[in-house]
């Protein structure tokens, strides 16, 4: 296990240092800068396929559900395609209206998943057309699926996944924009998510350089009992995934709300001892979210943004910045500080990192 640690403390502290390196191999022949465009030959679907999909539905649990939440965002940002994300894990209790025009991806980093394989064969009982986005080759909901999407993130231990889940919102940003180029997206702004994909490594090995300040920030609110994660359209599934991993590795509740929604019930919580991490990405809603931060400030709640804007000073009591790549990336990108958070604050309260309490690494049963 020390060997297989290569000289981190635990496998999420090394899973997070990683998510450079995995998220080139990913990109690794899958970018295209003569079309402007993305690579995904798993698929097994031609440009009149393609161009034939009238909606995208993203399938999974836990962080994978997220990420397809983050998947649904761009491709229609990018494709302007309908797209949702549901749980994989309600969908065959439901009784789902199944169309035959959709794509339905399932995500899984295991491919074991018991609750997500048993959507695909619901959907493809009612003839959806279904691929994978999973990490495991070989795994049961690849081979259930048979065409898909790899992630390439290599092996992950920690229960929280981290790198996976990067990988599955790098995936479907190139699956957004393979969509996108077969249909109304410019090839000057193909190219742009293209160069935004490339720089996006090294992106993360900056925000991870930052490790130290975010591990103080954590140590500081350790202690809290209660924290909110605020974010709106592009920042909402990061906010969501920000909770969800907080709740996992450090025990301390946590709830993800849309910024809109606060003014609507959850206002009354705010008080000095219910710190808000808001979620800032530098993008058309800026004066919203900074509007935001304001309200919870105006209520004697701490803030701690996180963002790739330019704050007006002092409108937060923490501000963790991270580098611009492309506005369509910056949902990606704003996961990886949040990552640290929750690990640092686990560490500070002496959790079992890799292997929280109750949870196991894939659910393979009811
Ligand atoms: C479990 C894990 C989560 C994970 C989810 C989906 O609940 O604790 O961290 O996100 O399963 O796992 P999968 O392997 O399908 O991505």
């Amino acid at each position: 296990e020390d060997y297989a640690l290569g000289g981190h403390p635990d496998f999420m502290r090394k899973e997070i240092a990683e998510q450079g390196e995995a998220v080139r191999r990913a990109l690794r022949g899958r970018l295209d800068d003569r079309f402007a465009t993305a690579h995904l030959g798993g698929l097994n679907m031609d440009a009149r396929e393609l161009r034939g999909i009238s909606k995208v539905v993203f399938l999974g649990c836990g962080s994978a559900y997220y990420a397809g939440q983050l998947g649904a965002q761009v491709v229609e940002e990018l494709a302007r395609i309908p797209a949702t994300a549901e749980p994989a894990s309600e969908f065959r209790y439901r009784n789902p209206v199944v169309d035959p025009d959709a794509l339905y991806v399932a995500i899984s980093q295991s491919g074991e998943t018991l609750d997500t394989l048993a959507a695909v064969q619901e959907l493809q009982r009612k003839g959806g057309r279904v691929i994978g986005a999973v990490n495991v080759v070989g795994s049961a909901i690849a081979r259930q699926c048979g065409a898909g999407v790899f992630l390439h993130a290599g092996p992950e231990i920690s229960v929280a996944s981290t790198k996976a889940l990067t990988n599955m919102s790098v995936s479907f940003t190139m699956l957004a924009l393979l969509l996108g180029r077969v249909r109304d997206l410019s090839a000057a702004d193909g190219q742009r998510v293209v160069e935004g994909l490339r720089a996006l490594p090294d992106a993360i090995d900056k925000v991870l350089t930052d490790e130290p300040a975010i591990a103080e920030i954590a140590q500081r609110y350790a202690e809290a009992r209660s924290m909110f994660f605020i974010g709106r359209v592009r920042a909402w599934p990061v906010a969501r995934e920000g909770a969800q991993k907080l709740k996992e590795v450090s025990y301390i509740h946590a709830e993800a709300y849309q910024a809109s929604e606060l003014k609507h019930g959850p206002l009354a919580l705010i008080d000095p001892e219910m710190p808000s991490v808001v979620i800032v990405p530098d993008d058309e809603l800026l004066a919203k979210n900074i509007n935001t931060i304001e309200q919870i400030k105006a209520r004697g709640g701490p803030v701690i943004a996180v963002t790739n804007a330019d704050l007006p000073a002092n409108v937060a009591d923490d501000v963790i910045r991270i580098p611009r790549v492309a506005t369509e990336l910056d949902a990606m990108l704003l996961t990886i500080p949040l990552q640290l958070l929750a690990y640092h604050t686990a560490l500070a309260l002496g959790r079992d990192i890799d292997k929280p309490r109750n949870l196991a690494k894939s659910v393979t049963v009811e």
